[in-house]
C-alpha cells in the first residue's frame, strides 16, 4: 500500500491560496488516522470568493468559448497525469476501493474532454423569422457566477459534472466541497491553476455548511445553486433559494432497485446487485438497496447471492485486494445501525450481516459487514427510506406487473434495473420504470458522463447533472431577432 501525503489545505480565492485559522481534522475512514486539517471558513470568505468571481467572469465570458476550452482540456490532460496519486488520495479520504476511486478520476477525465467538446459547440437554434428580411436565433449564454455544493461520495467526478459545464459556458464558480473529502477539492483546484485558468474563474471555499454553504446558497451575487447531497439539506436550499428567485439544481437520494425476473439470467444478475449494492459500501445515490425478485427463482437467487457475498473481501481500499471499503464516518455507520434495528423490527428476515466490523485492522476504521434482508415487504421503512450502506432488501413478487408497480412505489426516482431475457419486458420496463435513469440487464450504478444524471420524483427539481443537459443549468437562453428590411416590421401583425 502507498501511502501519499496530502499538502496542507488553503482556500482558493481570486487565484491565491490562503490561510484559515479555524480547521478541523480529516479522518481516513479505513484507519481513523488524520490525513490532514480542513480549513473551517466563515461567510467573509465567501463573500471574498463571490466577489473575486464576480469580477473575474466579466473577462472570461468574453474569451471565445473554444479558447475557454482549451483550458479544460489541459484539465483533462494533467488529471491523466495525475490519476494514479489523485485515485489514493481519494480512497484515502473517502474510503473507496483503489479501482473504484480510478474509476472515479477516469470519470472527471471524461467529463474534462467532453465538456471542452463543447467550446465548440455550446448549440443554439437558428430559425426561420415570421416576416421578410427578418433573422432569427437563439443562443446560449452565461448566468455569472454559480454556487456549486458537492458530496464527499463522489468528491471528484461529481465536481466535475457541475464546474467544467459552469465553467465552460462562460460562468464563475465558487464552491463548497464536502469538509470530509477536501483533498479532491483542493488537487482539482492546483489543476485548474496549472491549465491556466484565469485567477477568480474557480475559487473554492472549505468549511461547513451552516456556515460556508449558507452563506453561499443567500449570497445576492451568486445566481444559481447546483448541489448534490441529502434531501433534507437540499430542501433548506431549495426554499431559500425559492426566497430569492435563484435557479437551483438539485441531485438527492435514491431507493434504486434492481428487478429480477423469472427469466432472467440468475448468474449474472447477482454480479450485478454484488457490484452496484456493495460497490462504494452502499454509498452511491444510485446504489442498488432493493432487490425485486420474481417468487419463481427468489431461493436460488437468495443462494447464489449470499455465496457470493461471503467471498466479498472487506477492509483498507488502498489493498488492491479488498472489495469492500468502509463507511464514511461514525454518523454514517449509526445511521446504517439503526436501519438494521428498524428492519428487524419490521419483521423482516436477516440473512446475511446486520453488524459493524471492528476485529483486528478493522478496529479504528469504520466498516459495516454487507447485509442482507429477505422477505421485506414494499411498505416497510427499509424498502422506502435510503440508508446509504451496504444493505440489501429482497423483495418478492408475483409478475412482472407487480415489479414495476413495487419499483414505483417509493419517493425517490434516480435508478433502477431489470435482469430479463425477454424483449417485451425490456421495452415495457423501460417505458413503465419512472426513474431517470434505467439499466436492463446491467445493475443500477455506472452511469456514464455524456448523458443525464438525474432523479424524477423526490431525486431533484427536473435538472441534470452531466450530459450535454447540465448546460442548461449554468447558461440562460437568449433570443435574438435582426430586421434587416429598413422599416418597422410588426411581429404577429403585419404577416402578409
Ligand atoms: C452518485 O452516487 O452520486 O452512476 C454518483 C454511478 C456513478 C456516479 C454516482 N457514475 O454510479
Amino acid at each position: 500500500m502507498v501511502k501519499l501525503q496530502a499538502e496542507k489545505l488553503r482556500n482558493f480565492i481570486n487565484g491565491e491560496w490562503q490561510d484559515v485559522a479555524r480547521t478541523t481534522a480529516v479522518l481516513n475512514p479505513a484507519t481513523g488516522e488524520e490525513i490532514v486539517q480542513v480549513p473551517l471558513s466563515s461567510g467573509e470568505q465567501v463573500d471574498k470568493a463571490v466577489f473575486a468571481a464576480k469580477n473575474a467572469q466579466k473577462e472570461w465570458a468574453l474569451v471565445p468559448a473554444p479558447q475557454r476550452a482549451e483550458v479544460l482540456y489541459r484539465v483533462g490532460y494533467l488529471m491523466k497525469e495525475r490519476k494514479e496519486r489523485l485515485s489514493q488520495l481519494l480512497t484515502s479520504e473517502n474510503g473507496k476501493v483503489i479501482e473504484e476511486a480510478r474509476g472515479e478520476v477516469q470519470e472527471g477525465i471524461d467529463m474534462a474532454f467532453y465538456m471542452a467538446g463543447e467550446g465548440r459547440r455550446l448549440f443554439g437554434q437558428t430559425t426561420p423569422a415570421e416576416l421578410k428580411d427578418k433573422f432569427a436565433m437563439s443562443q446560449r449564454v452565461p448566468v455569472g457566477v454559480i454556487g456549486i455544493i458537492t458530496p464527499w461520495n463522489f468528491p471528484i467526478a461529481i465536481a466535475t459534472w457541475k464546474s467544467f459545464p459552469a465553467i465552460v459556458s462562460g460562468n464563475a464558480v465558487v464552491w463548497k466541497p464536502a469538509t470530509e473529502t477536501p483533498i479532491m477539492a483542493f488537487e482539482l483546484a492546483k489543476i485548474f491553476e496549472e491549465a491556466g485558468l484565469p485567477k477568480g474563474v474557480l475559487n473554492v471555499v472549505f468549511g461547513s455548511g451552516n456556515e460556508v454553504g449558507n452563506a453561499l446558497v443567500n449570497h445576492d451575487k451568486v445566481q444559481v445553486i447546483s448541489f448534490t447531497g441529502s434531501n433534507d439539506v437540499g430542501r433548506e436550499i431549495a426554499a431559500a433559494c425559492g426566497r430569492q428567485l435563484k435557479k437551483v439544481s438539485l441531485e438527492m437520494g435514491g431507493k434504486n432497485a434492481v428487478i429480477v425476473m423469472d427469466d432472467a439470467d440468475i448468474d449474472l444478475a447477482v454480479e450485478g446487485i454484488l457490484w452496484s449494492a456493495f460497490g462504494t459500501s452502499g454509498q452511491r445515490c444510485t446504489a442498488c438497496s432493493r432487490v425485486i425478485i420474481h417468487e419463481q427463482v427468489k431461493a436460488t437467487l437468495e443462494t447464489r447471492l449470499l455465496a457470493k457475498m461471503e467471498e466479498l473481501t472487506i477492509g483498507n481500499g488502498l489493498d488492491e485486494t479488498i472489495k469492500v471499503g468502509p463507511i464514511i464516518n461514525g454518523r454514517g455507520l449509526a445511521k446504517i445501525e439503526e436501519y438494521i434495528q428498524i428492519g428487524k423490527k419490521e419483521g423482516a428476515k436477516l440473512l446475511a450481516g446486520g453488524h459493524a466490523l471492528t476485529e483486528g485492522a478493522k478496529q479504528n476504521g469504520n466498516y459495516f459487514a454487507p447485509t442482507l434482508f429477505t422477505d421485506v415487504s414494499s411498505t416497510m421503512r427499509i424498502a422506502q427510506e435510503e440508508i446509504f450502506g451496504p444493505v440489501v432488501s429482497l423483495i418478492p413478487v408475483k409478475s412482472f406487473e407487480e415489479a414495476i408497480e413495487v419499483n414505483n412505489s417509493v419517493s425517490f426516482g434516480l435508478s433502477s434495473s431489470i435482469f430479463t431475457n425477454d424483449v417485451n419486458r425490456v421495452f415495457r420496463a423501460q417505458r413503465d420504470l419512472d426513474t431517470g435513469i434505467v439499466y436492463v440487464n446491467a445493475g443500477t450504478t455506472g452511469a456514464e458522463i455524456h448523458l443525464p444524471f438525474g432523479g424524477t420524483k423526490g431525486t431533484g427539481n427536473g435538472h441534470r447533472d452531466s450530459g450535454v443537459q447540465a448546460l442548461d443549468v449554468f447558461t440562460e437562453w437568449k433570443a435574438i431577432y435582426v430586421d434587416y428590411s429598413g422599416k418597422l416590421q410588426r411581429a404577429q401583425i403585419d404577416i402578409d
